[in-house]
């Protein structure tokens, strides 16, 4: 008897994801350099593991109030409008087990079967995968020639295309796995667009803290349509707090009651403590993004000059910790054979951009969440292989 048929039928449509497939890869190479993981490679500032120390020494082991403590959501609530001028009230803001709880209870929360949702692509896979799980279904929209930014026309056509169960749009920005950001008048634009239409946007905004340009001016669609927005963030990214799993959601106060049920149910409410230690990264380190910020765009700006040697294009790389790079029309343009025989040959391992959905064949995308020594070293690797395969042309 085979019992996974007797399972929810939505699974059949969520593979397992192909950038964890090739990060296993790449780990079981001894010595391979590698541009693959999503996530800071610095260590959780001091004083927020001394926060975590004392709230365990004080017994907070009990569980926390469900959408999350009242001093962690009105530190929330500070660290927004001191730093986005984004306005919400403590009972608008509902704490997360990191971005991905967020981004689960978001799309269960609007979705019903059959709903769709527009993801603009390439994107952070975990998007279609959540509204796979939900049983609705993804319309993708190509952003590759419009450099990775959705733009009121593509919206336009894809909603006429897509008909009348459009439920959802999902933004991420600074994006993964471009880094590409907007501006407030690009979002302004999308949002003229969406106004007065049954429809809800969800904007990842996890990455808003690693924004190069202009640091002051992290956009939101939350300024010009902030009754259809849901607003995600946390301080993975930001306070380098991955495995402490806390994000945050925020919205109008009637969204955040319904989102409250699917959160409540699913995992009751964050780890108390964690909770008191995300409360200090924001109240007495909102800024402990900067050191780490300034070091990532030493990082960028580095790797973008090394691909530039080799004639890789990337996209405006302005936010996030990643490239995605085009790869030169005289070496393989089948970014996925093009990975794996990088790593086979000179032990550097990048994603295959084709893993992000469409837009992101015929590239690449490195991350630079890893320490100079090593970007260094890989860039000379990446260096040799591709003389080497254009000495065989
Ligand atoms: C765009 C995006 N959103 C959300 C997440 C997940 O964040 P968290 O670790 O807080 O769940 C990631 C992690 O890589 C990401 O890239």
């Amino acid at each position: 008897m085979d019992l996974t048929q007797q399972m929810n039928r939505n699974l059949k449509h969520v593979s397992a994801s192909p950038i964890l497939s090739f990060s296993d890869l790449a780990n079981s190479i001894p010595g391979s350099v590698k541009f693959t993981l999503g996530e800071p490679d610095f260590n959780t500032p001091e004083h927020i593991k001394q926060a975590a120390v004392a709230s365990i020494q004080a017994n907070h082991s009990h569980y926390a109030p469900s959408n999350g403590t009242p001093g962690l959501k009105s530190a929330i609530s500070q660290f927004l409008a001191n730093k986005y001028d984004q306005h919400y009230d403590p009972d608008q803001i509902i704490v997360t087990c990191g971005a991905t709880e967020a981004i689960y209870t978001t799309v269960t929360s609007v979705l019903n079967p059959g709903d769709k949702v527009i993801v603009p692509t390439p994107t952070f896979p975990m998007y279609m995968a959540t509204v796979a799980v939900a049983g609705g279904e993804v319309v993708p929209v190509n952003t590759a020639a419009n450099n990775f930014k959705l733009s009121p026309d593509l919206l336009q056509s894809a909603l006429q295309q897509a008909g009348d169960r459009v439920k959802l749009l999902i933004l991420n920005y600074p994006g993964n796995p471009t880094g590409v950001t907007y501006t407030q008048a690009e979002l302004d634009a999308l949002a003229d667009v969406l106004r007065d239409r049954p429809i809800f946007v969800m904007c990842d905004e996890i990455y808003s803290e690693l924004v190069y340009n202009d640091p002051q001016k992290h956009p939101s669609l939350a300024h010009s349509l902030p009754e259809q927005t849901i607003v995600i963030n946390g301080v993975s990214k930001s306070h380098a707090m991955t495995g402490w799993r806390i994000g945050f959601m925020c919205a109008c106060p009637a969204i955040i009651q319904e989102l409250g049920k699917i959160h409540q149910f699913t995992i009751t409410s964050a780890a108390t403590m964690t909770q008191d230690a995300a409360e200090a990264a924001l109240k007495d380190g909102p800024d402990d993004a900067l050191p780490m910020r300034a070091e990532y765009q030493e990082r960028r700006d580095f790797i973008i000059q090394q691909l530039a040697d080799m004639d890789f294009q990337c996209a405006q790389p302005d936010g996030a910790f990643y490239v995605f790079a085009k790869i030169p029309a005289d070496l393989n343009q089948n970014d996925d054979e093009f990975a794996h025989d990088l790593l086979k040959a000179n032990k550097v391992a990048l994603i295959p951009g084709s893993y992000f959905g469409p837009g992101g064949a015929g590239y690449l995308r490195l991350s630079y969440a890893t320490s100079m020594a090593e970007i260094e070293h890989g860039m000379q690797l990446m260096h040799e292989y591709v003389q080497n395969q254009r000495n065989q042309n």
